[in-house]
């Protein structure tokens, strides 16, 4: 019998707060309806097994084992090497701290995502925090959410360098989360109906260069070290950018809980501009947030890490969509992007212990 484990985590996507997050400033995160699931199983040869299935752009296999390490076939290859990247941490950490021991056993890990990789909708953190829940629960490692969470936050800040706690939170928790001066709260909110526009999770052009690929794999750490630079800089006028955004988090929650959305657009759009003003709006970004608002979308932004001009503005908006939902959709498609009609508070972390 073939023991099988199914961790299914949520995307998420920042409503507010992106990158002021990093510097104890507020930010609100919602789970959303797009899952990433991890399945976990026995398979007889030895060491790691592990295959990547990206539904939206690509898919990629490889075994772990040494000098038997290798790639098979793939076709976008800077995410997946983004996603094996996690998946090594997530092995290398539990051996470490919980002496697992599946290299000797012969272990299968599939990960099957909704959600484009390197687009801004959390698909770094959702890959830790399901393979660490998958293959906890398969070594029978007992531990809470709350323990998950930590785990898969130190993978991704091994993995990543600087990483707030809220991506994490919001695979794991689901719901809404905000982070408030480093602390992760859960909040009740109301669900709202979203559009998230995605620029590919990587350019042609860059093709199958390894050295490229390898630095988009990085491309949030690089969006955030850039801040850091210019914050070092301009540190009184960031400042204030980041005082400001702390407001805008305030008031987009008192907004949300009154249901006043034209309220919640407006400061969507004004936590957009806060986001070009510190240097993280690309282009082709830049155009589909600008086409939303002129097709009547209610607000929008950049969310996530956002992009860089050089890396082919790889990223994603959030849109409110307000009564224009068809215009938005036909818009941004026809600026080339992958359009998702989602809804923000989904569900959370969910394990399902099976066999063959
Ligand atoms: C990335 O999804 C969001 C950033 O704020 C980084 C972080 O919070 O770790 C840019």
């Amino acid at each position: 019998m073939v023991k099988k484990i199914r961790a299914s985590v949520p995307a998420k996507v920042i409503l507010f707060g992106e990158h002021f997050v990093v510097y104890g400033k507020s930010a609100l995160a919602s789970a959303i309806n797009k899952r990433l699931t991890v399945d976990v199983s026995s398979r007889e040869k030895r060491g790691y097994h592990i295959k990547i299935e990206n539904i939206p752009t690509f898919g990629l296999e490889m075994n772990l084992l040494g000098e038997e390490e290798r790639a098979l076939p793939y076709k976008d290859y800077g995410a997946a090497t983004k996603a094996i990247a996690y998946v090594k941490e997530s092995i290398r950490y539990l051996e470490e701290e919980y002496e697992i021991g599946g290299g000797a056993e012969g272990v299968e890990i599939e990960i099957k995502s909704e959600i484009p990789l390197s687009a801004g909708l959390g698909s770094s953190a959702a890959t830790c925090v399901a393979t660490v829940a998958a293959l906890k629960e398969y070594f029978g490692i007992s531990g809470d959410l709350e323990e998950i969470r930590e785990d898969a936050h130190s993978i991704e800040l091994a993995v990543q360098g600087a990483a707030s706690p809220l991506d994490t939170a919001i695979s794991t928790y689901g719901g809404y989360v905000l982070v408030e001066k480093g602390e992760v709260k859960r909040l009740r909110l109301a669900e709202l109906n979203l559009i998230i526009g995605t620029i590919g999770s990587i350019p042609l052009s860059m093709g199958m260069d390894t050295k490229k690929a390898s630095e988009m794999s990085l491309k949030t750490k690089k969006i955030v070290a850039d801040v850091k630079t210019r914050k070092e800089t301009f540190t009184s006028i960031f400042d204030a950018i980041f005082a400001a955004s702390d407001e805008i988090t305030a008031q987009a929650i008192r907004a949300m809980k009154d249901r006043d959305f034209v309220k919640l657009g407006e400061l969507m759009n004004i936590n957009h501009g806060l986001l070009d003003a510190i240097g993280v709006v690309p282009r082709r970004l830049s155009e589909l947030v600008k086409m939303s608002q002129e097709s009547g979308a209610l607000g929008a932004k950049v969310t996530g890490a956002g992009g860089l001009d050089e890396m082919g503005a790889v990223g994603s908006v959030l849109v409110l969509p307000g009564e224009s939902v068809d215009r938005i959709k036909a818009a941004m498609e026809v600026a080339g992007a992958l359009v998702m009609d989602v809804n923000a508070g989904g569900e959370e972390l969910k394990i399902e212990v099976g066999s063959d």
